[in-house]
């Protein structure tokens, strides 16, 4: 009997009930002829799962809320890029030595670089791992930022470090914000009905980005689209991420087979 060679990836993270990551790297390794199966890991105790990584072996692991800054100090290695965002969205175990990407910044590069940025005033709602990464693209283009967290420390020390000015509730509607970016899981599944943003800073010039997938349509989608502003879902984001997380794992190019179209199945 031939023994199987299986690889084992996974999700890790807390919450993860609304994660698609195993449909999608799974469908990718049926896709590309990978023997690899990709599971969700729950726990809130990152030291614990980079435990597992290194134990089971994970060979390919996707970080997410709330792992992807205290996951930097116990890996071995850490590129360039995903040390000056401060946040970490990919672990690659490379014969027991564990390497730390941001494919987060690829995804986030190829949502918003639809519209035009230049000389744009742009709120980023949260100031959290997915933060750092919006920030970090943002930060290159020539644009004013703006920061709105529910720590209002944490989006202190995020302006201090890729630029930007701090608001507090009170002052929301008192500018008008050209793009609105929420980076927080606020509206994300189960919790669909709520909101990161109050209505009254929505405006139909406005360009809406909300990094969820799941919904594909958020609350803050909804009520963006409800005054004609012009919305990008988290589904370009998400796969975008996921195949450049293939690709530094397997060492070759993965193409889109259209996955976006088997997520909305699922969604
Ligand atoms: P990720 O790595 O996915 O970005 P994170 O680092 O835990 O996750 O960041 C989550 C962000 O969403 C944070 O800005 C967090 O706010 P705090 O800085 O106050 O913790 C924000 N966030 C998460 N849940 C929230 C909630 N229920 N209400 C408001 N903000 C929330």
């Amino acid at each position: 009997m031939s023994q199987s060679n299986i690889k084992f990836t996974a999700v890790i993270g807390f919450p993860l009930a609304h994660s698609l990551s195993p449909v999608l790297h799974n469908a990718i390794y049926a896709g590309e002829g990978v023997d690899a199966k990709m599971e969700a890991i729950e726990n809130s105790d990152v030291a614990s799962l980079v435990s597992l990584i290194r134990s089971k072996p994970l060979e390919l692991t996707a970080v997410t809320i709330p792992h992807k800054q205290t996951i930097i100090p116990l890996l071995d290695e850490v590129d360039e890029i995903a040390k000056k965002i401060g946040a970490v969205n990919t672990v690659v175990n490379r014969n027991g030595k564990l390497y730390g990407y941001n494919t987060d910044i690829i995804g986030i590069e190829k949502a918003l670089l639809r519209i035009s940025l230049t000389n744009k005033k742009i709120l980023i709602v949260g100031a959290g791992g997915a933060s750092r990464a919006v920030a970090f693209f943002l930060s290159q283009q020539a644009v004013s930022l703006y920061w709105y967290n529910r720590t209002q420390e944490k989006a202190k020390i995020l302006a201090k470090e890729f630029g930007g000015k701090v608001v507090g509730s009170s002052d929301l509607n008192k500018i008008k914000f050209d793009v609105i970016v929420n980076t927080t899981p606020i509206g994300m599944y189960p919790n669909i009905g709520e909101s990161p943003a109050p209505k009254i800073i929505l405006r139909k010039s406005q360009t809406v980005f909300d990094i969820i997938y799941n919904p594909i349509k958020t609350k803050l989608l909804k009520d963006a689209e409800l005054v004609g502003a012009q919305t990008i879902n988290g589904l370009t984001m998400f796969v975008a991420q996921a195949l450049a997380q293939e690709e530094l794992w397997l060492q070759r190019k993965i193409e889109n087979k259209n996955y976006e179209n088997l997520l909305i199945k699922q969604l």
